[in-house]
């Protein structure tokens, strides 16, 4: 079997390569190791950057995204039992973000890019890379009971942390970049109506605790707790007591509980490997580059490194220069480590660090109030938020 750019991985990288590269009448085969139902129900992300509300909008899927997600234009920050504005319009030019669930964004890729004849595989196995410094690499794989090979000009590994396409790469080549740390999030998705309009980050003495929501009907909530925790330890009860606890303001204001839908606790690390390229091997997305999720940046970023994969690729077969492509790598890095910084930094100044001293609580909080009383501070959040338009 042949194809132009095999891509591994169904996530919202591959998705989107998959239909960016047929914009410019190129092939692709997307192979995904989970069923399509998984991937459908996969609940992760929430904030969608200008950028990528704009790129879906390009491609023509943005039209549920448009009726059923919620346009924001601010968050809030809540600490000192007080709940603080960040206007992004008037901080950023216009800019704004909406709030549309990752695996909403996947069922309309996955459905539109089937609906255009896309050729995407669910269930697949046994993926391996190889040949990937060669002229023709190939990606073989075993798919309902059969195993192929896939002869291809280039490889996207968009197979996220945990994926094979890094693994193909010869450690030598690669320089790593680790952090990690000592909290994970425990998630809810509770169907209950928001309780604030806003995503609201709160800062407490008793750990970070975050308010978003799906849509006027369901909410989804963010607890600070330990990396090793098991989700069995938090009966409903505690989650909400504890949520109430850490959300608590002096204003006039209550948190509305409802059944819990979905929970599960994910660890949180910063993560990078340079360079994303290794022959005709390309790493995009959570395969290369991870952050923890205090910024809303990582399904935004994996967008991000596909739109400029997708017009390096373009670029050689248009023209036969590889300028592009020898590119990719050091423009994309450019935006990964800015995201890198920006995450790490919401993240330090929310959480509570198990070896933080009274010294260090006072400088969160003093970074805090210099964040919502300083409009050259508030707009600096701003505009890393709904995403920078120059890195
Ligand atoms: P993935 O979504 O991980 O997709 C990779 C795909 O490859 C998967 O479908 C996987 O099944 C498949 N795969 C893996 N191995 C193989 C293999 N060997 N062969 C074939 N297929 C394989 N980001 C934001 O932008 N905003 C947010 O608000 C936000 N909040 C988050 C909250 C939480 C709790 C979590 C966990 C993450 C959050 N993120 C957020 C991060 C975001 O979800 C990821 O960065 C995003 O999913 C990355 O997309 P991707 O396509 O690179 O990788
Ligand atoms: C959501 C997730 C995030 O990581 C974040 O920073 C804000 C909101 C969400 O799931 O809605």
């Amino acid at each position: 079997m042949r194809t132009q750019v095999g891509i591994v991985g169904a996530g919202p990288a591959g998705l989107m390569l998959s239909h960016l590269l047929a914009r410019h009448g190129i092939d692709s085969v997307v192979l995904e190791a989970r069923s399509r139902e998984y991937v459908e129900a996969r609940v992760r992300a929430g904030v969608l950057e200008q950028g990528t509300v704009d790129l879906l909008d390009e491609i023509g899927v943005g039209e549920r995204m448009h009726s059923e997600g919620l346009v924001h234009e601010g968050i809030e920050l809540r600490f000192d039992r007080a709940s603080h504005r960040i206007p992004f319009p008037e901080l950023t030019g216009g800019r704004s973000i909406m709030l549309y669930g990752q695996q909403e964004v996947v069922k309309d890729l996955i459905a539109a890019r089937l609906a255009a004849g896309g050729d995407v595989r669910f269930d697949v196995s046994d993926v391996r890379l190889d040949k990937v410094d060669g002229d023709e690499p190939v990606v073989s794989f075993r798919h309902g009971g059969e195993d192929v090979e896939l002869h291809c000009d280039f490889v996207a590994g968009c197979d996220g942390f945990h994926g094979v396409s890094r693994d193909a790469i010869p450690k030598s080549e690669l320089t790593e970049y680790h952090r990690e740390y000592p909290f994970g999030w425990l998630g809810i998705l509770a169907a209950v109506a928001p309780s604030a309009d806003e995503v609201t980050y709160t800062y407490t003495d008793r750990g970070f605790a975050l308010m978003s929501l799906r849509s006027p009907q369901i909410s989804r909530l963010y607890l600070q707790v330990d990396p090793d925790d098991d989700i069995a330890n938090w009966p409903d009860r505690r989650i909400w007591d504890e949520l109430h606890t850490r959300l608590a303001i002096d204003a006039d204001w209550s948190l509305a509980e409802g059944p819990v839908l979905e929970k599960g606790i994910t660890a949180m690390r910063s993560f990078v490997v340079e360079p994303l390229r290794y022959g005709r091997l390309f790493l995009t997305g959570d395969a290369a580059h991870i952050v923890p999720p205090t910024g809303a940046k990582g399904m935004n970023l994996a967008i991000a490194d596909v739109a400029v994969l997708a017009d390096a690729i373009a670029h050689s077969y248009s023209t036969g220069s590889s300028s592009g492509l020898d590119g990719y790598s050091t423009t994309a890095l450019r935006r990964v480590w800015r995201a890198q910084h920006f995450s790490w930094w919401m993240t330090s100044m929310l959480h509570q660090f198990p070896d933080d001293d009274p010294y260090q609580r006072q400088l969160q909080l003093s970074q805090l109030r210099y964040t919502v009383a300083s409009q050259a501070a508030a707009a600096s959040l701003a505009e890393n938020y709904v995403g920078l338009l120059k890195v």
